[in-house]
């Protein structure tokens, strides 16, 4: 490839990662245009304090006593109104750490490894079988079908069913996580809010209470048994396992194939397997499909010479925090600047990170399982979401 073509198609991919942006949520999209010519950190009426510096962005995250979960701007808020004071402690506190002691064996690669393999892998041999026949593939469509497989295992519901049953716990999930669309300015829920929430709730954990009651110990809810986390904390961190993993996931995997594809540099990965760690966390670092993280400010504090107070909330942007390094490179070493951004850190670090790399890594050896290079048929990104995202990307393999 020349370099003439290359700069193209990387701005042919960035373009299609801006449209995504736009489509999905035009607030965020804005914030984030505005917020590029800030500096490291700024304050924006209405909305709080924003950090746009990688370094700076992992600072707040790891000072937990003074940038918390819960309390207004921070995602514990919004939990703890749906499900009680239970989940303000285990945002906050020694719950937290006990439960992520407990769980972590589970989120390992090796458990991660179990996990995608027993809820998805029948799926991604459907898929390179369909895709060898020369089918038309829509991986947004697949990435849907496979969150909802992988959460319907995590929370106790059925595993052997259609694939609509499984868009239908997806799109329950979207829903949900679709009402906190609305709280960038305000963590506080209108009770009509938390009326509609608590309703998908009741359908996502509808397995809950049996699988909690009877789950096997190598299972997430039977290590909340045998915590004796209670059910309704059991219910909100089955919850919590459904919406952090769903969206994020299809989205990152989505978005990744795309990138592959839109800057050529699938063809150097079809070469070089190798390079399968260097694209997935590309992909996971262009696309940050949590683009916003915030948290409340517990106390007054100061920050890189600004004066921060109590009872304010703070924006960390961390989609321009990691897309600052430039644009999609298959060959870019790991950056110890942004680190793993994409996925948090401090105490709250993603759990399911291993789950989200494994589940790239099987889509993109699956879509390359022919040992030929795919195309974009079609696309189009996805409205009015939480998590910008592809609503479809329909590819067929060439030779
Ligand atoms: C590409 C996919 C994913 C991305 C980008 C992502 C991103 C994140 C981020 C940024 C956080 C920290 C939020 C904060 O500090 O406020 C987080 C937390 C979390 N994620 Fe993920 N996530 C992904 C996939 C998953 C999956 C597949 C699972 C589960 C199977 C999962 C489970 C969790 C849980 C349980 C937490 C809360 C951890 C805690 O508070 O201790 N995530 N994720």
């Amino acid at each position: 490839m020349t370099s003439d073509v290359r700069d193209t198609a990387v701005k042919d991919a960035a373009r299609h990662e801006a449209r995504l942006l736009w489509a999905g949520n035009r607030g965020l999209f804005a914030l984030l245009a505005a917020a590029r010519h800030t500096g490291p950190i700024a304050r924006v009426p209405k909305l709080g304090w924003v950090v746009t510096d990688p370094v700076l962005a992992r600072r707040v995250l790891n000072d937990h006593a003074t940038f918390t979960m819960d309390g207004e701007g921070g995602v514990g808020h919004l939990w703890t109104q749906l499900f009680g004071p239970e989940m303000a402690q285990f945002f906050g506190g020694a719950r937290h750490a006990e439960v992520r002691t407990r769980a972590r064996d589970l989120f390992t690669e090796d458990g991660a490894r179990s996990l995608v393999e027993r809820s998805q892998g029948p799926w991604y041999a459907e898929l390179a079988r369909r895709l060898a026949g020369g089918e038309t593939i829509d991986v947004a469509d697949a990435t849907r079908v496979l969150a909802g497989r992988l959460v319907s295992d995590l929370l106790g519901l059925p595993t052997d069913r259609d694939d609509d049953a499984f868009r239908a716990v997806f799109a329950a999930g979207e829903r949900l996580a679709g009402l906190a669309m609305g709280t960038t300015a305000s963590t506080e829920l209108d009770p009509e809010v938390v009326e509609r929430a608590r309703e998908i709730v009741a359908e996502i954990t509808s397995g809950v209470d049996a699988a909690y009651r009877a789950a096997g110990a190598g299972t997430i809810l039977g290590r909340c048994r045998e915590m004796d986390l209670g059910l309704p904390l059991a219910r909100g961190l089955a919850t919590l396992l459904a919406i952090a993993g769903t969206e994020t996931g299809a989205s990152g995997t989505s978005r990744t194939v795309a990138l592959l594809h839109d800057t050529g540099q699938q063809h150097a990965l079809l070469r070089d397997p190798g390079l399968m760690e260097n694209a997935v966390r590309e992909g996971l670092r262009v696309s940050t499909p949590a683009p916003v993280i915030g948290r409340h400010v517990a106390r007054d504090a100061e920050v890189e010479g600004q004066r921060l107070r109590a009872g304010e909330r703070i924006l960390l942007l961390t989609y321009l925090a990691t897309t600052g390094v430039g644009p999609f490179d298959i060959r870019r070493e790991y950056v110890p600047e942004t680190r793993q951004l994409w996925f948090g850190g401090g105490r709250h670090l993603c759990l399911g990170a291993a789950v989200a790399r494994l589940q790239i890594t099987r889509m993109l050896e699956t879509l390359h399982s022919t040992g030929r290079p795919y195309r974009v048929v079609s696309r189009r990104a996805a409205r009015r979401v939480l998590v910008p995202t592809y609503a479809s990307l329909r590819i067929e393999t060439h030779d």
